[in-house]
């Protein structure tokens, strides 16, 4: 079950506009995208006892571990007593079937709550699984499983360099929820991730990211399911975050969260997530 949206409470001391009270609604989302490491349930398990009880102490943020499938079930049980979620990297759109080697939100359904689409590495080379419209598919199977989708999207560096990001992104964010109720879209995270950034160690500014989202992703998502859906997704930034550059990102009004890839394979990523709890707190 999807949990339902933390309704921090407003300062008693002034009053709270209502685009403040819906952005305070919105409660930050850290996600470890471990990608293809620690896939060896031993290894996983490791390094998830190493970091689970700090981990487990940042209440005020979302916490999400995303393992390899093989991991899945042994950090799944490894975080049982705790309130960090597992994700899933991918799924198949399809509940059952002819699909060798592929998974679906049916399978995941009992061992997660979260499953990434459309991250930009498998967009590069997952052919016909991962064009706009599959994504949009397997984004309706993951909401129909009580799973949370963490969407993916991000220009490359051409694009960027050509001023393209605007049209591209919105592009893949209608793509993505396309036919959806507002209801549904209001459950989607998005991930902003340029391709530039990831595993580069050459992050956008936080400014830079603050501007696609309210460009590129709240406002496509605002023209079609209106504005009190576009406040009330979460939207992540992606791309060599580090527990050194994350809380000016946290500070951002429009950022809250961020996927992160290299920097949560290290023991210290408690301290990333605890850099972002606090400068989230603050803003
Ligand atoms: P990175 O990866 O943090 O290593 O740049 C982010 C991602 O690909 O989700």
């Amino acid at each position: 079950m999807p949990r339902p949206p933390n309704h921090s409470r407003p300062h008693p001391s002034r009053a709270v506009s209502l685009s403040e009270s819906v952005v305070s609604m919105r409660r930050p989302i850290l996600a470890a995208n471990w990608k293809m490491n620690l896939g060896r349930p031993e290894d996983a398990l490791d390094f998830v006892r190493r970091i689970r009880y700090a981990l487990n102490e940042i209440e005020t943020v979302d916490r999400i571990v995303c393992p390899p499938f093989t991991a899945m079930a042994a950090v799944a049980e490894a975080l049982a007593a705790t309130s960090i979620a597992v994700g899933a990297q991918n799924m198949h759109f399809e509940d059952k079937g002819a699909h060798t080697g592929e998974i679906s939100a049916a399978m995941l359904a009992g061992l997660c709550r979260f499953v990434i689409l459309g991250h930009s590495e498998r967009r590069a080379d997952g052919g016909a699984l991962e064009t706009d419209a599959a994504i949009n598919r397997k984004v309706r199977a993951a909401l129909a499983h009580g799973l949370t989708p963490i969407v993916c999207v991000g220009e490359n560096l051409v694009q960027m360099e050509k001023g393209e990001t605007q049209a591209f992104v919105s592009g893949q964010v209608a793509g993505a929820l396309d036919g959806l109720a507002p209801e549904q879209a209001s459950r989607c995270v998005i991930a902003y991730e340029p391709l530039w950034a990831i595993g580069t160690g050459k992050a956008a500014t936080p400014a830079d990211a603050n501007r696609v989202i309210t460009l590129s992703i709240r406002a496509p998502i605002s023209d079609r399911f209106g504005e009190t859906v576009a406040q009330a997704v979460r939207v992540q930034y992606g791309g060599s975050v580090t527990a050194d550059n994350i809380a000016p990102f946290m500070a951002m009004p429009e950022i809250d969260g961020a996927l992160v890839g290299g920097a949560s394979l290290k023991p210290d990523y408690v301290d990333l997530v605890r850099n972002a709890a606090e400068a989230a707190g603050s803003r």
